[in-house]
């Protein structure tokens, strides 16, 4: 009979060996000739298959979105610092990617995770809310640093509109916008920031859209896929911070002594 030789790797999203790559089985020409976009191909490298039209553009409006959000964020603040000490652009933006995590960017995971456990729980806003308090977790994908509910973050309404307009269902959302009132109404910072509101469309996009069993949505919600949707998005504006650094030629950055207190 056959003797198969053992294998070091096993791969299942891409294949490089015929005429021309495949992601998921469909051959890159294909992507193109159909006019897909970037969406159709996290679609396809991420999720394993094709996702009807809203889902693929409701991916993009993510990455728009969170491609930049000015100078003074940590992750632009590190690139923009790495990239004045004379590193090269990998340098420059990983120094920036590494800022990404539970404060920064990087709370959409969690969000997500507990957002659907208290919403199934049937926990009400108060029940969740306190419940973390008492377990000292900040509730993730609430509160940001300058977007007050007088001031709301125009990211969130703009994904918000879409989910209401396109997707079958915003259950996981609308918890999400009540957990927010609740949190509004302990103090005016606590709004749903913007890894709260993919957080939770991205879990009515996965339930409601029938495309994933209940096996695959909560390996997804486990192993954590959607804070790549910030990394990726955000490494645009990380790399444009470092070519504009490099452009303007600006020398070493040096922080001024007086915006620090020195003391025992
Ligand atoms: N849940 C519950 N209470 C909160 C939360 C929260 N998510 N955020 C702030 N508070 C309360 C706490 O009582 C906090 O006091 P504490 O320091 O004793 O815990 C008080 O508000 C003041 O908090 P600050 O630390 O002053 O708030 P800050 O403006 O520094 O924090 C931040 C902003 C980091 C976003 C915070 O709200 C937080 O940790 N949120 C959860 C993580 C998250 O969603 N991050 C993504 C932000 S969006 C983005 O990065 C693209
Ligand atoms: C961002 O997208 O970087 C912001 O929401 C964070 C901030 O502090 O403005």
């Amino acid at each position: 009979g056959k003797v198969r030789a053992p294998t070091h790797i096993i791969s299942t999203i891409s294949d490089d060996r015929g005429e021309e790559p495949r992601y998921a089985g469909v051959p890159m020409s294909s992507i193109i000739e159909q006019g897909l976009g970037v969406g159709d191909v996290i679609s396809l490298l991420w999720f394993k298959r094709s996702l009807p039209h809203y889902c693929t553009r409701f991916i993009e409006i993510c990455i728009m979105l969170c491609a930049d959000h000015g100078p003074c964020v940590s992750g632009a603040h590190n690139a923009i610092v790495t990239a004045r000490a004379g590193k090269d652009l990998v340098s420059s933006l990983v120094s920036g990617l590494l800022t990404i995590g539970p404060r920064f960017g990087g709370a959409i995971d969690d969000a997500a995770r507990y957002f659907k456990d208290a919403c199934d729980r049937g926990l009400s806003p108060y029940e969740f809310v306190e419940g973390m308090k008492k377990k000292g977790i900040r509730v993730p994908g609430i509160g940001h640093r300058i977007k007050r509910g007088d001031n709301r973050d125009k990211r969130v309404e703009i994904l918000q509109l879409f989910a209401r307009t396109h997707f079958p269902s915003v259950k996981y959302m609308e918890y999400a916008v009540q957990v927010e009132s609740y949190t509004l109404s302990k103090a005016n910072n606590l709004v749903l920031n913007v890894d709260g509101a993919i957080g939770s469309l991205f879990l009515d996009l996965l339930v409601s859209s029938g495309m994933f069993s209940k096996p695959e949505i909560d390996e997804i919600v486990e192993i954590g896929y959607l804070n790549g949707l910030f990394v990726l998005a955000r490494s645009i504006g990380l790399i444009g911070h470092t070519f504009d650094q490099k452009r303007l030629k600006q020398p070493l950055y040096r922080h001024p002594w007086e915006d620090v207190l020195y003391t025992k």
